[in-house]
């Protein structure tokens, strides 16, 4: 990509959590992200690096002229639908969002012949299928997801695969593990509602702020029964996006890479994490296995570091802890405001605007 000129970049889905840190390491590095977000999740407050562009990616009038008003070099898209309890109920809508809108955005990438896209996929591609818990996961891997929610992101990325191949478009799909963790500035973190992640909810349950953390299931084949994930700080995630998109591919070309550390830590291991960074106990039971959720998930990161020359920097679980506990004592924006207006595009007071 010509970097002359500050190349302008579309982020679907830059008002949310991992698309807001990706704007900033996309500025960072002398791009103008242009975020195009119909802040169904997202935040005003949290598009701070380049203009937003209000509209939802399945109106392709909309994101066609988002694409020429900015003269659009590339895209990363991360806009859609997250939480895999919701995909259970509401399979149809996950769909329409995550792989109807992917289509859309092909289709109007390839009219404004915007050649180049990193997609947000997932871990949940994987399941747990035949592997063992001990093992990690090449790209190769059996795809097995277990929620209708990981059957779009897979869908999605053969969908992207195929256009690929018929329309000279280059593609990566980014499958990432845990994203946790803040931007260290505090301008912008993790404000999904509902919370269903670890870490924001381990430390809510310490500071007495959310309910007591429940800890599904203990008793899997792991070393404290509890399950594994591969935590990824968002900020070296956000530098995935930026190296995906710098990489030399050939028209046609798609390729899916893990974003991890490589590295397991147990349920347990981060509620102590939380415990030490917060100095209090993280008020905690043991409740049942939750249907669908594999024991462990562990990414083999060898591709990223290979294709991408990337490798984590600040994934320690005592780092993205420690970024995420300050996020959470001080949020920017997010605390509070949905549970009253359901929106994302209502007005916030914020010490950071
Ligand atoms: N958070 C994780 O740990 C994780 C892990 C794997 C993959 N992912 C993927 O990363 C992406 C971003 O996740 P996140 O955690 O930042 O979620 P998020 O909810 O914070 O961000 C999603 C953004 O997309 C926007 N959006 C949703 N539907 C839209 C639509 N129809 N049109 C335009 N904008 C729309 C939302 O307003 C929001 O700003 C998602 O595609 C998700 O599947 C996330």
């Amino acid at each position: 990509m010509d970097r002359g000129s500050k190349p302008a970049v579309l982020v679907t889905g830059g008002a949310g959590y991992i698309g807001a840190h990706t704007a900033k390491a996309l500025h960072e590095q002398g791009y103008l992200p242009v975020v195009y977000d119909n802040l169904s999740s997202g935040f005003r407050q949290a598009v701070r690096w380049g203009p937003l562009v209000q509209g939802d990616i399945r109106d392709a009038a909309a994101l066609g002229e988002a694409m020429a008003a900015h003269k659009v070099q590339a895209v990363i898209h991360f806009a859609g639908l997250i939480e895999v309890g919701r995909s259970t109920v509401k399979p149809d809508l996950f769909w329409e969002v995550n792989v109807a809108g992917t289509t859309s955005l092909l289709q109007v990438m390839r009219e404004h012949k915007v050649e180049r896209l990193v997609f947000s996929s997932s871990a949940a591609v994987y399941g747990q299928g035949a592997r063992s818990a001990q093992q990690s996961i090449a790209e190769d891997a059996e795809k097995a997801p277990s929620s209708p929610y990981g059957d779009t992101k897979l869908a999605a990325e053969w969908m992207i695969a195929a256009q690929c191949r018929a329309y000279g478009l280059a593609a990566v799909a980014l499958r990432y593990f845990n994203a946790a963790g803040a931007d260290p500035s505090g301008l912008i973190g993790e404000a999904h509602d509902p919370e269903t992640h670890l870490i924001p909810l381990a430390i809510a349950a310490a500071l007495g702020e959310g309910k007591p953390l429940t800890v599904f299931g203990q008793d899997f084949q792991t070393p404290d029964g509890t399950c594994l994930r591969d935590y990824i700080h968002v900020s070296d995630l956000a530098r995935a996006h930026v190296a995906a998109l710098g990489i030399e591919l050939r028209a046609g070309a798609f390729e899916a890479v893990n974003v991890g550390t490589g590295e397991g830590r147990s349920v347990m291991q981060v509620v102590d994490a939380v415990a030490k960074a917060a100095g209090c106990q993280v008020p905690h039971s043991v409740g049942a296995r939750r249907a669908g959720d594999p024991p462990s998930l562990v990414a083999d990161p060898s591709l990223a570091r290979d294709l991408l020359g990337w490798t984590p920097r600040h994934s320690s679980l005592q780092e993205i802890v420690a970024d995420a506990l300050r996020w959470e004592t001080r949020p920017a924006y997010g605390k509070g405001v949905r549970a009253s207006s359901g929106r994302g595009s209502s007005p916030f007071t914020s010490s950071a605007d």
